[in-house]
């Protein structure tokens, strides 16, 4: 045997993941089945699975409403009124916060908007947005939307850094060489704490503290990075956070999203668009017409939340309390490992890795170039799904592979890379 063979030898494989301690999170969840068999699902960057225990959080908001009606808001166990709250302590945790530096609310866009509707606030020697060529297109869409409604050009205003790397990532000198040559201009940063089709992780500390130098708030889309790697939110000093849920928080398709604002500027007398869910909860309901905000994130709020849409996320952050940030970050970064290592060893005639190699620089996805172009890609990508084993494919050429801590094992794993290996063979 030499000594990569045993990567590859399904019973060395099983021992591994038998040995594993976080192995029991995987019942946990509701597997895809292919062929009467669970799928190899790699979308947790996309869609996470369902928890098991979704279905009672969703059936006691049901059943409360069926026999409670309106006084539900009012009644234990989990009253409506402050439903929301039930998922502070826990989200926190996920993200690095204090407990009122977090609340969950609306979806990632809005999110986005309301913060820089309070964040952004450009001036005439002060009017840009530092952000990354390439982001995802909802993020362009709303900073583009911003900068023109406070009547600025986005063609200079709205500053977009391309990868200085050839594998299409973003080099922290590029970063650093850009917030130092726009920096009097900069009123903002918007930056990804993982970039969606590199799966390039940032190093947000250095973007908050050099942002920050500069003058400017440094606020991130962390969609691809919550519940993917440990986040410190408060200690970096991050102005204002947005994200989802649906991905690796594995809160159902649309869920409700999620949003920081530091401590800093928890009393703060910027502008935002209010609405009376953020109107301070002691005095809401005297609706005397007169905005007094929440303290904290809650000020942000809009409308009373979407309870349905509150209740799996409720499931989800009770499997990140047991399991814990750390441990799970300890087991993708073996995983994801073990990965790269079997496209190493036996595909890299096949599979290009644009992923960065530094386990630092990247959470649980790796983006997979097929070599012999997008149709080949393609091909790979139908062969992979009709074999059960489920990645998703970014134009123009880019598979992702997303191994996730809380379900997925080296069996997964394996049976990816073997399967690889027999397209390969039948293409030849
Ligand atoms: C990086 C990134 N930003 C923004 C969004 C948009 O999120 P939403 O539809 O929840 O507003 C997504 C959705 O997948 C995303 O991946």
């Amino acid at each position: 045997m030499n000594d990569t063979q045993h990567l590859f030898d399904p019973a060395w494989v099983a021992a591994q993941d038998a040995a594993d301690p976080l192995r029991g999170f995987r019942d946990e969840f509701h597997l895809p089945v292919h062929d009467g068999a669970p799928q190899a699902y790699f979308c947790g960057n996309s869609l996470g699975l369902q928890p098991k225990g979704a279905r009672a959080m969703v059936a006691e908001v049901l059943d409360k409403w069926a026999h409670d009606a309106v006084e539900g808001h009012f009644l234990e166990p989990a009253p409506w009124m402050p439903y929301h709250a039930l998922v502070r302590d826990a989200l926190a945790g996920v993200v690095g916060a204090q407990p009122h530096e977090v609340v969950a609310m609306n979806s990632l866009t809005t999110n986005l908007h309301l913060m820089l509707v309070s964040f952004y606030r450009p001036t005439r020697e002060r009017p840009a947005i530092l952000m990354e060529a390439g982001a995802f297109p909802s993020d362009r869409h709303a900073l583009e939307a911003q900068v023109r409604f406070h009547g600025f050009d986005p063609a200079t205003d709205l500053i977009e850094l391309a990868p200085d790397q050839a594998d299409g990532t973003i080099s922290m000198g590029a970063i650093e060489r850009a917030i130092a040559e726009h920096g009097p201009r900069l009123a903002a940063i918007v930056w990804p704490g993982v970039q969606y089709r590199t799966g390039q992780a940032f190093d947000l500390a250095e973007i908050v503290r050099l942002g920050h130098a500069a003058g400017a708030i440094v606020g991130f889309d962390l969609a691809h990075a919550v519940g993917n790697l440990p986040l410190q939110l408060h200690d970096i000093d991050a102005d204002f956070a947005v994200w989802c849920h649906y991905k690796y928080m594995n809160s159902g398709p649309g869920a409700v999203g999620g949003c920081f604002v530091h401590a800093r500027h928890a009393n703060t007398t910027r502008p935002r668009f209010a609405g009376w869910w953020g109107h301070d909860q002691a005095s809401r309901f005297r609706m005397d017409g007169h905005f007094v905000p929440a303290p904290g994130a809650d000020g942000w709020q809009l409308s009373n939340p979407p309870i349905l849409g509150l209740a799996p996320l409720r499931a989800s952050l009770d499997l990140f309390a047991r399991a814990g940030m750390d441990k799970l970050r300890a087991r993708s970064l073996d995983l994801t490992a073990y990965l790269e290592q079997l496209i190493r060893v036996r595909l890299s005639d096949t599979l290009q890795i644009v992923t960065p190699r530094d386990p630092a620089q990247r959470g649980a996805q790796l983006s997979l170039r097929v070599l012999a172009g997008r149709e080949a890609g393609r091909a790979l990508f139908e062969h992979l799904a009709s074999r059960g084993v489920l990645g998703d494919w970014r134009e123009p050429d880019v598979i992702r592979i997303s191994p996730a801590p809380l379900y997925n094992t080296r069996t997964d794993i394996l049976r990816f890379a073997t399967e690889v290996e027999a397209w390969r063979s039948d293409a030849q």
